[in-house]
């Protein structure tokens, strides 16, 4: 499988749960490497713009203002099958139907206040990591990880 890029965001329940940590060490434990963070309130805008495809859905209104309603951290996630695999780390997006394990089953509120967005394709992991990253703030390092 290849190494793939993908956009993870802790969204504002998460970051008021005080578990920005425990949910980046499951990335880290889990075989994605973080390569970009940022901690940033969104505008109305921005996150407008980056739930567009959901703009004729119902909750489309309430998906943005949960989403400003406080600071996010945005991080860009890289490892073999990153896509693929943070969505199996964060579990289902409505976290009653979330795997046991999942970031969404163990901290997750409800379908909105579902603590984590990622990435649902390569494609749009490419346009979601743009959106907020330039490539000049994405980083590369080699991983010597603790054994522990
Ligand atoms: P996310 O992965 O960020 O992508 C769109 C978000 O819309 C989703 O997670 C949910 O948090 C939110 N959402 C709210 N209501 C619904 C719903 N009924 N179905 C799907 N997503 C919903």
């Amino acid at each position: 499988m290849a190494s793939e890029r993908t956009l993870s965001i802790i969204k504002p329940d998460g970051v008021e749960k005080g578990i920005i940590g425990r949910v980046v060490s499951r990335f880290e434990t889990q075989g994605l490497k973080p390569i970009a963070i940022r901690m940033k309130l969104l505008s109305r805008t921005e996150a407008e713009g980056f739930y567009a495809v959901h703009k004729a859905r119902p909750f489309f209104g309430d998906l943005v203002k949960f989403m400003t309603s406080g600071p996010v951290v945005l991080m860009v996630l890289e490892g073999e099958g990153a896509v693929a695999k943070n969505r199996e780390i964060m579990g289902a997006t409505d976290p009653k139907k979330a795997a046991e394990g999942t970031i969404r089953k163990d901290f997750a509120t409800d379908i909105e206040k579902n603590t984590v967005h990622g990435s649902d394709s390569v494609e749009n992991a490419k346009v979601e990591v743009s959106y907020f990253f330039p490539e000049i703030d994405i980083q590369q390092y080699e991983w010597k990880k603790l054994a522990k």
